[in-house]
């Protein structure tokens, strides 16, 4: 074998879907690290590309076919081209990836990334690997405590994964499977290392986020314990944490976003509909009603919380009727930011085999949705002009001089002044709202 220091081996990583997604690539990345492979931007070249998949929607799932098929030349120039398969879609579909496209090598489930050095070793001799389990040991107990240079100032923390809410149209919970959290110890000691490395903000993952429940000394821990304990990192300035269930959304943690000035006041906080019908329909378990009473309690600890959501327009069953509840609960609550989606039938969810909401009508919902948003989300941003915010500095923006960075409300915010560095957390004012961004002057 070559001398890996000599002539390293290249690893091309490409991700779709969620955060989680990120925080697991990075991770992969690190423990291929340890086997002598390092990263590269394009699969040209590469001795492995490793598509860590999102199984969420159909086109999500299809994008790894047609990429698999581009694949196809690469490895007729390169037959030593390992090729894997990573994610929701590898969990879902397992051994039927290979079936469909035999160029795969490897197909390894979210909680089997512990096994990818082995995998590929199978693979230099030739075999070709499927491993979709769920072992009983936690993955990040076997994956390397992250020796890669974090340069940014802002880094991901998975602290929970899977999800045992079973919405009827959404596959994560057989993707990423039932909710295990991560013990408080080890999520402290990655946050302690994370700023040792200059990281200054954390967003802490969970597909459940708020319902951690993880084991310290002592018995089991909330979020807003863990927010509490992270808080007490010097030197980590800003705690961020998605995706939230509502119905998780205990009082201790309410209390929190009114405490500790650490918790940013943002909250992605999906309802999905406004109608009742709807919302007992997709097995949410909380009425519209009870989730704009939920919301108030947030804004009464924390009245300058940015709200954002997740929504689903034409899920099986939806009347026009039930699409302007949901209108009028976005009027109702005045979302800073929010992501909507055309329903999507999922093989193996419940609401797969009921009779869908005529695809033009579906269209045409989502295009007045949106329509909402993107105003709300002006509004929300107007209204942060000659407001004082936090900024922290991530990078040099497009204008000499420039940096940009993220504001408290998670809005990104330019700023022009020669002297800043990333990791700076500053004061700004902000003086103008473009459409996707702030301009602000330092304070
Ligand atoms: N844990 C996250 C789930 C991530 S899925 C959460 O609870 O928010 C992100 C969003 O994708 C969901 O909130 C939902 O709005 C959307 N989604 C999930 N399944 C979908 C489907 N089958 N069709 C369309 N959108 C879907
Ligand atoms: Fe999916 Fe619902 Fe769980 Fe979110 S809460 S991951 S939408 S099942
Ligand atoms: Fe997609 Fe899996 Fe995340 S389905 S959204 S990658 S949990």
């Amino acid at each position: 074998m070559a001398d890996v220091k000599a002539d390293p081996k290249k690893l091309h990583i490409k991700t779709y879907g969620c955060q989680m997604n990120v925080y697991d690539s990075e991770r992969m990345a690190e423990a291929m690290g340890a086997e002598g492979y390092v990263l590269t931007d394009s699969p040209e070249g590469a001795d492995m590309v490793l598509l860590n998949t999102c199984h969420i929607r159909e086109k999500a799932s299809e994008k790894l076919y047609s990429d698999l098929g581009r694949l196809r030349a690469f490895k007729e120039i390169n037959p030593d081209l390992k090729i894997g398969v990573a994610g929701c879609v590898a969990q879902a579909e397992g051994a039927e990836i290979q079936r469909r496209m035999p160029l795969v090598d490897m197909v390894v489930g979210p909680q089997s990334y512990h096994r990818l050095p082995a995998m590929v070793r199978a693979a230099d001799r030739g075999e070709k690997t499927v491993d979709t389990d769920f072992p009983a040991e936690d993955k990040f107990d076997h994956l390397p405590d992250r020796p890669s240079a974090n340069t940014r100032p802002t880094a991901f923390l998975t602290v929970q994964e899977g999800c045992d809410k079973f919405c009827a149209f959404c596959v994560v919970p057989y993707t990423r499977g039932a909710e295990v959290s991560r013990p408080v110890e080890r999520i402290l000691t990655e946050a302690g290392k994370l700023v040792a490395k200059g990281v200054r903000e954390v967003t802490l993952l969970g597909q459940n986020v708020n319902g951690y429940h993880g084991a310290a000394e002592g018995g089991t821990w909330g979020l807003a314990q863990l927010v509490r304990a992270l808080a007490r990192i010097e030197g980590l300035e800003r705690i961020r944490y998605t995706t939230s269930h509502p119905n998780d959304m205990a009082e201790d943690l309410i209390a929190a976003h009114g405490e500790e000035p650490k918790l940013m006041p943002y909250l992605h906080l999906p309802v999905q509909s406004g109608s009742d019908k709807i919302l007992k329909a997709m097995n949410r378990k909380h009425t519209a009603e009870e989730y704009l009473r939920l919301i108030e309690r947030i804004r009464a600890a924390r009245p300058d919380m940015l709200l954002s959501g997740d929504f689903i327009v034409g899920f099986p069953g939806e009347t026009d009727e039930d699409h302007r509840a949901t209108l009028d609960l976005i009027e109702a609550v005045g979302y800073g930011m929010a992501y909507s989606f055309k329903y999507s039938a999922r093989p193996g969810t419940p609401a797969a085999d009921r009779a869908p909401v005529d695809g033009a009508v579906a269209d045409a919902r989502l295009q007045e949705l949106q329509a909402l948003i993107t105003r709300q989300q002006r509004e929300v941003q107007q209204g942060m002009v000659g407001r004082e915010v936090g900024v922290l500095i991530e990078k040099q923006g497009r204008m000499p001089g420039q940096w940009t960075g993220k504001s408290d409300y998670l809005h990104a915010v330019h700023i022009t002044a020669p002297e800043l560095r990333p990791g700076q957390l500053v004061r700004a004012r902000i003086t103008e709202s473009g459409p996707n961004s702030l301009a602000g002057v330092l304070i």
